[in-house]
């Protein structure tokens, strides 16, 4: 994209063009290496995390990379931090033209349906699902001011109803999850229906799995790293207009729902 400064006759908003993507939880794993790879193509990128220190020291190494990194203070699970967040990006960017809502938590294992408890199943489905909607749509008014807006939402192969009920170890996948793979397959299906309302704009909305991949979230027992696993998130990232919109995507192409 070209950069070139215009005004936005509705709001008076001024940008000066410059592609600009926002990442939540982009402090560590996966949503740093997103981070990483989206400023490497030149692009401005907000660094959504809740922790003022973990999200300061992001900033700061992603800058010592080269990237242009603005730190966007941001708990998924809160109306108020969203909102302030939103309102950052306004002030930074004026736009928006990709978020990726990669933030996300598994609420700890071992996970069995005939033990987990409701407070369980509402921290993870309150990020995992209600924090990717409260996010979207605090950001929509600002990705709507794009020419070519993106919304890659972090999945995972374990929302997939085929892959979690089938009986074969080769097609199986992911450990019994009470809370957090139902609340990749209630994040699947949230985004179709996004993609659905959305369909007659130019706003592509997808879903990535990035693999098993070393991080925090799993003790580092993944066996991908987090910039492979970072490389789907970078390629829904970065779709044509003519992409696809309402996927569920992996490395190797399209996951069975
Ligand atoms: N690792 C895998 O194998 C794997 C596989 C499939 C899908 N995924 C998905 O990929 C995404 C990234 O996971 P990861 O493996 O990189 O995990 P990670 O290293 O644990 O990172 C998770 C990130 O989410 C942030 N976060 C959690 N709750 C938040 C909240 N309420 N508000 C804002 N940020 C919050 C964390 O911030 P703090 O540092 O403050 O906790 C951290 O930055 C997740 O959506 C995960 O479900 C991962």
């Amino acid at each position: 994209m070209t950069e070139q400064t215009t005004t936005d006759q509705t709001t008076g908003t001024t940008t000066d063009g410059k592609t600009t993507a926002l990442v939540t939880g982009a402090n560590k794993g996966i949503g740093y290496e997103i981070a990483a790879g989206l400023g490497a193509l030149g692009w401005r990128v907000g660094v959504g995390a809740r922790d003022d220190a973990r999200r300061e020291a992001a900033v700061a190494q992603l800058r010592a990379a080269g990237v242009d990194a603005f730190g966007v203070p941001l708990d998924v699970t809160d109306d108020e931090s969203v909102a302030a967040a939103a309102r950052l990006v306004e002030e930074h960017a004026g736009r928006l033209d990709v978020l990726v809502n990669n933030a996300g938590v598994t609420g700890g294992m071992p996970q069995e349906p005939t033990r987990v408890t409701p407070e369980v199943l509402r921290t993870v489905v309150e990020t995992n699902v209600i924090g990717v909607v409260r996010v979207t749509n605090a950001l929509l008014p600002l990705l709507r001011r794009s020419p070519s807006p993106r919304i890659v939402n972090m999945s995972s192969g374990v929302g997939s109803l085929a892959r979690q009920s089938a009986t074969t170890d080769e097609l199986s996948t992911g450990p019994i999850s009470a809370a957090y793979s139902p609340s990749k397959t209630f994040l699947n299906a949230v985004t179709v229906q996004y993609a659905k309302e959305l369909r007659d704009t130019p706003i592509l909305v997808n879903l990535a799995c990035p693999g098993f991949v070393a991080t925090d979230l799993n003790g580092f027992r993944g066996v991908r790293t987090p910039q492979q696993g970072a490389a789907i998130a970078l390629r829904l990232a970065t779709l044509p207009d003519d992409g696809p919109t309402g996927g569920y995507f992996e490395d190797a192409g399209t996951i069975p729902w």
